[in-house]
């Protein structure tokens, strides 16, 4: 079996503050979410891995490399434009041979990994297998219909009038049989060879289409909640480790990672916490379910529940909470009087200000 990893698509800045152009990078606890699904395809025992890539590539060839440090090989698969998810598989064609593949969403984020996916598919045989989650606004989606007993009838993309809250996971397999309906598919309404007409011609033509409904999933929507949960989500799992410095001064409790080269001094540092490498964290509190990537600095200051990016800084600011700060951002506090607020916002931020 081989894998198909789809990391292109246009570079776009992302709501709301992170620079990075390719969402598949966007980090969750101080990873990139990417990293998570080449993870969990390396998991499931799969090392050949093609890598599907456009505008972002130089981004994320950076990031990757080799797939060694993986423990997969990588093979980049340049794609001129985003023509959609089955136009990938297209010109994968003759990387995927007459294999099963695992098809893998960049920037889609799985809790639990995909070997339960990947031994269902091995047991019962069908020519797709897909993942099915209950969301709240299936019209962002493709959208499954199931019928009476639980077999899938039908699928549709981004439906306006969605036939069930059942939305498909950007995670498939497939058996070969899905080159000859790609091979025949018409571009969409919004011109791209989509993934659910494949699916949907795998049914038309009698095919077996294999479903499993999960719950622990996440796609990075720019939206600051969900991106705070799913980073609560991960660092629950993290073991503590400190190879970084932490002066007799600071407290760590709990599941705490303080990564190589950063440094912890006469501050208070509660669980689960991440620290980056190179970052600085002095007389200062860090309370739960918070990721301090790397060189960012924390002096005299308390932040709980929140993300902050690389670079950025917090110097002097009494308590946040809730908070995602990003790359290179400087929080300060202001002089005493005249007694205002100054605010430098990048486009779409969002503030709340006590008053
Ligand atoms: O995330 C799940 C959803 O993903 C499914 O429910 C939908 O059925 C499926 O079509 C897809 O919808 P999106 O419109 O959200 O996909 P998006 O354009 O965000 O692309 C998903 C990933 O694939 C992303 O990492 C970019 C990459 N991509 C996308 C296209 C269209 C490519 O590499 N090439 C492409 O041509």
């Amino acid at each position: 079996m081989k894998a198909l990893v789809l990391a292109g698509g246009a570079g776009s800045r992302l709501r709301p503050i992170t620079h990075t152009s390719a969402k598949q990078l966007v980090p969750v606890a101080n990873k990139p979410v990417l990293f998570y699904g080449l993870e969990a395809i390396a998991d499931a025992g799969i090392t050949e891995v093609g890598i599907v890539v456009g505008d972002t590539a130089p981004e994320i060839e950076r990031a990757v490399g080799d797939g060694s440090d993986f423990g997969i090989e990588v093979t980049y698969l340049p794609q001129d434009a985003p023509r959609g998810l089955a136009h990938a598989v297209l010109i994968a064609r003759e990387f995927l041979g007459d294999d099963d593949f695992v098809m893998y969403l960049g920037d889609n984020f799985i809790v639990g990994g995909i070997n339960d996916l990947v031994e269902r598919f091995r047991t019962e045989g069908p020519q797709a297998q897909i993942m099915l989650t209950q969301v709240s606004d299936p019209r962002a989606f493709g959208v499954a219909e199931l019928g009476p007993d639980g077999g899938v009838i039908g699928l549709e993309e981004k439906p306006e009038r969605p036939k069930s809250d059942l939305a498909l996971v950007g995670v498939y397999i497939f058996s070969p049989a899905v080159h000859d309906v790609v091979a025949g598919l018409k571009p969409s309404w919004r011109n791209e060879l989509e993934i659910t007409d494949a699916i949907q011609g795998l049914l038309d033509r009698g095919h077996r289409v294999e479903s499993t409904v999960i719950s622990g999933y996440w796609k990075d929507t720019g939206n600051v909640t969900d991106m705070l949960e799913v980073n609560r989500l991960v660092l629950e799992g993290i073991e503590p480790a400190v190879a970084g410095e932490v002066d007799a001064a600071s407290e760590l409790i709990g599941r705490v990672v303080v990564e190589a080269g950063a440094r912890v001094e006469g501050s208070r540092v509660v669980g689960p916490v991440i620290v980056g490498a190179g970052s600085v964290i002095r007389d200062s509190y860090l309370g739960p379910f918070t990721s301090i990537d790397r060189d960012c600095t924390v002096i005299d200051s308390e932040i709980e529940y929140s993300i902050v990016l690389r670079g950025a800084s917090l110097h002097g600011v009494g308590r946040i909470e809730v908070s995602l700060i990003g790359r290179e951002a400087r929080v300060t506090p202001a002089p005493r009087v005249p007694k205002a607020h100054r605010l430098v916002l990048g486009d779409h931020s969002q503030v709340q200000i006590s008053k």
